[in-house]
């Protein structure tokens, strides 16, 4: 796959089929994964890839009840804002979140990134995104999550058996499996909108109407 195809359509692909992802698959996306940079070269890193059913359930009903968390404190009024303002893509958002909470338990795979020894955690994240991009070339949709992290921490690390004492905290949970939808381009608002030239503030002598790369 080109790598501009890969940049402009690695979505949130939450609604996936209960399909299996074979082991050569998975391989191919932990393995990229690893090529990625990280803080000092450290490579202070761990990938739980789960796909035992047992798992997955508990880590569903962990996501299910996350998911609830966030929409009554982070996202307190969103869903009701978005309505009143005819804000659909929002409401998109949201409605394929809640899809995942519901069907959390047959996403084939989901993989538990964790990271010690960086303050912010964020060394993780070119090595996530590479797993994603990996996922998308071999036709797999993704979706980067953390709000089982935020919310239910300790219990995710329990059921994994991750080791209390050894400063892993994880930082992402990719859900993985095969798209029911298609993928597209992602819609962001023109470049130029967000980015100054030399300056804060100053816009940059170009604009890029629409998007680069498309199919
Ligand atoms: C740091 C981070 C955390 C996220 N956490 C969640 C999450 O917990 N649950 C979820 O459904 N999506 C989560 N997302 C996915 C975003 O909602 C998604 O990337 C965004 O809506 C853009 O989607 P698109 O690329 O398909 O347009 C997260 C994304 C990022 C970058």
């Amino acid at each position: 796959m080109d790598t501009f195809e890969a940049l402009y359509t690695t979505r949130a692909m939450r609604r996936v089929k209960p399909d299996p992802i074979p082991e050569d698959v998975i391989k191919r996306m932990l393995d990229a994964a690893i090529r990625a940079p990280s803080p000092g070269n450290a490579q202070q890193w761990r990938f739980v890839a789960v796909t035992n059913p047992e798992v997955r359930s508990g880590l569903a009903a962990l996501y299910e009840r996350s998911w609830a968390q966030l929409q009554s404190t982070v996202y307190a009024g969103v869903r009701e804002r978005a309505a009143a303002a005819g804000d659909s893509t929002t409401e998109r958002v949201l409605s394929s979140g809640d899809w995942l909470a519901a069907n959390f338990a047959q996403v084939p795979l989901v993989v538990l990134a964790f990271v010690r020894n960086d303050p912010d955690g964020s060394g993780i994240y070119p090595a996530v995104w590479n797993l994603m991009l990996a996922a998308r070339a071999q036709g797999v949709g993704t979706t980067l999550t953390t709000v089982l992290h935020h919310f239910a921490a300790a219990e995710v690390a329990e059921l994994l058996g991750v080791p209390t004492d050894k400063g892993w905290k994880n930082m992402a949970a990719i859900t993985c499996g095969y798209p029911l939808g298609t993928w597209g381009v992602a819609t962001r608002p023109p470049v130029e909108t967000v980015v100054y030239a030399d300056t804060w503030g100053q816009a940059p002598p170009w604009s890029v109407p629409d998007p680069l790369w498309s199919y």
